[in-house]
């Protein structure tokens, strides 16, 4: 970190989260999980780190939260390297739709009626359908194998509650992954394809975790903390393409313009972001505005990204 940005965070950044704290009145916590609604809707925490492994927090930076959508940047990550490109791109497009996250609206309407892009909820799942393993459980402990790898937390576990919570009521995922199987697109069984999704949305994590995982796609895969080469730079270019295009989601041209960073939310209200070359940032604001992202969260990061003009444009 930069002194000059160093002092500034350190001398501003407990103001600028309490400020953006106030905003949590314009927002709600997701509720179409039911375990979900019972986060703080006025928490609001951020983690930043370097490439040395230095790092500034403030505010509920400690709060456990489940990654939800961010979990999907990753395992697109381990699909591409499960099966290469040419695989994962004959069952997910590339671009945005312009409609709800779970919406099922563009898979009949548009051919070759793959879902858009791997981050809505239809194209998350089939990316989950091509985890490699012989089973559910080993599909779903490569991944939570790869994110322990990512945050270097060997304690990463995934919430029963949540899970469990989610699995009950996921009637509209669940009709997503059978018209997928109808048209060819997911590979295995519907509902365990289905268990390895809702797990995988379940690991919970805090906002240094987030961070750390941002940090490794800010060094284009590779561990500046560890010394180590994790991910090919080529999938990690594809992710932070798709993090700026669909990451946030109806919202992300309006991020793209107020902020200029990659990121990707989840409804669980975290925000996974980063300064490419630079930091690392992970965000918690449970309270989710209009489109599903948190409105503390996204009030913070325009705030910060304004003040120390990080846009990448
Ligand atoms: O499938 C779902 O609906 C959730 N497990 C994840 C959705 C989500 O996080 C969308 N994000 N903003």
């Amino acid at each position: 970190m930069s002194t000059y940005e160093w002092e500034q965070l350190r001398e501003h950044l407990p103001a600028w989260l309490e400020e953006s704290r106030q905003h949590h009145v314009h927002g709600n916590v997701a509720s179409y999980i039911p375990e979900l609604s019972k986060a703080p809707r006025d928490a609001l925490g951020i983690y930043i780190m370097d490439g040395k492994g230095q790092s500034i927090s403030a505010g509920d930076c400690g709060l456990s939260f489940t990654l939800q959508s961010i979990s999907k940047v990753f395992t697109l990550i381990l699909a591409l390297m499960d099966n290469g490109e040419e695989v994962v791109f004959s069952k997910v497009g590339m671009e945005p739709t312009g409609d709800r996250f779970n919406s099922m609206l563009k898979l009949e309407l548009v051919e070759p009626g793959i879902p858009f892009n791997p981050l809505i909820n239809a194209g998350a799942i089939a990316i989950s359908s091509l985890i490699a393993g012989n089973s559910t459980e080993e599909k779903f402990t490569r991944i939570l194998q790869f994110f322990k790898l990512l945050t270097q937390n060997d304690t990463l576990v995934f919430d029963e509650d949540t899970y469990a919570s989610e699995s009950a009521t996921g009637h509209l995922n669940r009709s997503l992954a059978y018209f997928l199987t109808e048209k060819g697109i997911l590979r295995g069984k519907v509902e365990d394809v289905l268990e390895v999704y809702f797990r995988h949305c379940a690991i919970t994590v805090n906002c240094s975790d987030l961070a750390r995982m941002a940090l490794i796609l800010a060094y284009n895969g590779y561990d500046p903390v560890a010394g180590v080469p994790l991910i090919p730079r080529r999938y990690v270019q594809i992710a932070k393409t798709f993090m700026t295009t669909c990451g946030m989601y109806d919202a992300s041209g309006q991020f793209a313009i107020q902020v200029g960073l990659p990121a990707k939310s989840g409804v669980s209200g975290g925000i996974l972001s980063m300064v490419p070359g630079r930091y690392g940032i992970g965000v918690i604001g449970p309270a989710l505005n209009r489109m599903g992202n948190s409105t503390t969260g996204v009030h913070l990061l325009e705030t910060i990204s304004q003040s120390l003009d990080w846009s990448m444009f």
